[in-house]
């Protein structure tokens, strides 16, 4: 990628420093986002799947399937990814399904870079909500922390959702 060094030393790229992002999904990211949702160490295998099928759903049904991409690679190594679309049967709510950063190029703003492309392309499309759901436990507070820095507010909990004492945090915003 183009000037992505400088890219990750400054928090507010300027123009010559706009990394180039890509939003069309190639066959080799599923390969290339199985690696990365688990380099994360965050997430199972029965998530990695998951990751995986949303975009074999974009491959094969286009925008048809519901699914948004914003890629940013390095060469040909896939580094960051956020993966939102429109919730069905809502008019102008938005879901990011999942965002993630390669671990040895965490903290270094790129995920700040996809989480605002993602907002700008939502708005862009005339979204109003953007929601993320996550979990309320404390293996995840740093992604309830990241959320909120981008003002993020919880708007729902349901209790005891992914197990006992495991709730699941909806998070939203206006965008
Ligand atoms: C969450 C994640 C996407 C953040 O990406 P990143 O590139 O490390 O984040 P950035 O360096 O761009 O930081 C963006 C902001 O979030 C904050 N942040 C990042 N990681 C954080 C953490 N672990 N705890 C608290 N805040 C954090 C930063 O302080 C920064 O805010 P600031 O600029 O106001 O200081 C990344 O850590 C990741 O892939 N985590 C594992 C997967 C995950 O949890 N995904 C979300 C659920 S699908």
């Amino acid at each position: 990628m183009k000037n992505l060094e400088a890219l990750e030393n400054q928090k507010a790229p300027s123009p010559e420093t706009v990394p180039a992002f890509r939003y069309e999904p190639r066959a080799s990211d599923r390969e290339h986002i199985r690696e990365l949702v688990a380099a994360t160490g965050h997430f199972s295998p029965a998530e990695f799947d998951i990751a995986v099928e949303l975009v074999e759903e974009r491959l094969a049904k286009g925008p048809a399937s519901g699914y948004e991409f914003v890629f940013l690679d390095d060469g040909d190594a896939l580094i960051a990814y956020a993966c939102y679309g429109e919730i069905p049967c809502t008019v102008g709510s938005y879901d990011l399904y999942w965002i993630a950063v390669d671990p040895a190029r965490q903290g270094q703003g790129l995920g700040r870079l996809v989480m605002r492309e993602v907002e700008r392309l939502v708005h862009e499309r005339g979204g109003r909500r953007l929601y993320a759901d996550t979990s309320g436990s404390a293996q995840y507070a740093a992604t309830r922390s990241f959320y909120e820095r981008f003002g993020f507010t919880e708007e729902a909990r349901l209790r005891d959702f992914y197990a006992v004492g495991d709730d699941k945090v909806v998070f939203g915003k206006a965008v």
